[in-house]
C-alpha cells in the first residue's frame, strides 16, 4: 500500500486500537516473547501505525521508540499513546534505519514486511537484523488470513503472495534462527535471532 494511502486511512485505522491493544498486550504474554523480550528492553517498533502495540510495550515498562513513514499514521499515533514516552520517529525503513547497530534489544514489525515488495523487505529484515541486539519478531496474517485480506493484498499489488513465497529463504538467509508461533487462525509470530548459541 502507498504511503498516501496509509496516511488517508489513519483515522478509520484508529478507531481499532482498542481491539488491536487488546491482541498485542495478549501476544506479549506468549512465553517465547516473555523469554526472549525479558524485562525493561529497549525496543523499536517498525510501522507503528497508530501505536497500539507501541502502548502494549509501554504498559509492560519497555523503553519504546518507533518508525512509520506515513505522517497521517504518526499523528494519530501521537494523540493516542497515553503512557507517554515512546519516542517516534518519521522514516522510511526501505532506506535504511537511522539507528546505531544493536541500538536495541528487540525489534517488532506487525503487518509490515509482508507489504513490502521482495526487495524492499529484504532491505528492512537486514537493517531491522543490525539495529537488533537480541531478536526481531514479526507479527504477520497467517497463510490463510481470510477472503477480505486475500482481496485487499491482492488489490494492494499482492506483495504478500511473494512474501508466502519467498518468506522461509528469506528469513534463513538473514537470521540464524527463527521459531513461527500460530498465535490465531489468521495470524502467526516470527521470532527471528541471530548468533545465539
Ligand atoms: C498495516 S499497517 C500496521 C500498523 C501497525 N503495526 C499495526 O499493527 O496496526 C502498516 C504500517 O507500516 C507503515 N509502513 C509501511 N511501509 C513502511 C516503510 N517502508 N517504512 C516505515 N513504515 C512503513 C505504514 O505507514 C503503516 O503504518
Amino acid at each position: 500500500m502507498k504511503r498516501g494511502l496509509f496516511s488517508s486511512i489513519a483515522p478509520l485505522y484508529g478507531c481499532f486500537f482498542q481491539f488491536q491493544l487488546r491482541m498485542y498486550r495478549k501476544f506479549l504474554l506468549l512465553p517465547s516473547l516473555e523469554r526472549v523480550v525479558g524485562s525493561r528492553a529497549k525496543v523499536l517498533d517498525v510501522g507503528f501505525g497508530t501505536g497500539a502495540l507501541m502502548q502494549a510495550l509501554l504498559e509492560q515498562g519497555h523503553d519504546v521508540a518507533g518508525v512509520d513513514y506515513s505522517t497521517g499514521m504518526l499523528r494519530v499515533a501521537r494523540k493516542k499513546l497515553k503512557t507517554g514516552g515512546a519516542l517516534l520517529f518519521h522514516e522510511d525503513v526501505r532506506e535504511g534505519l537511522s539507528f546505531e547497530t544493536d541500538s536495541f534489544d528487540v525489534v517488532f514489525a506487525a503487518y509490515v514486511v509482508h507489504g513490502l515488495s521482495s526487495y524492499a523487505r529484504r532491505v528492512a529484515l537486514e537493517e531491522m537484523a543490525r539495529v537488533a541486539r537480541k531478536a526481531v519478531i514479526l507479527f504477520e496474517h497467517s497463510d490463510s488470513p481470510g477472503l477480505m485480506v486475500n482481496a485487499v493484498e491482492w488489490l494492494e499489488g499482492n506483495h504478500f503472495a511473494t512474501f508466502k513465497k519467498e518468506r522461509a529463504a528469506l528469513l534463513a538467509s538473514i537470521f540464524d534462527w527463527c521459531e513461527t508461533i500460530p498465535f490465531s487462525k489468521r495470524s502467526v509470530v516470527y521470532v527471528c535471532q541471530q548468533d545465539i548459541l
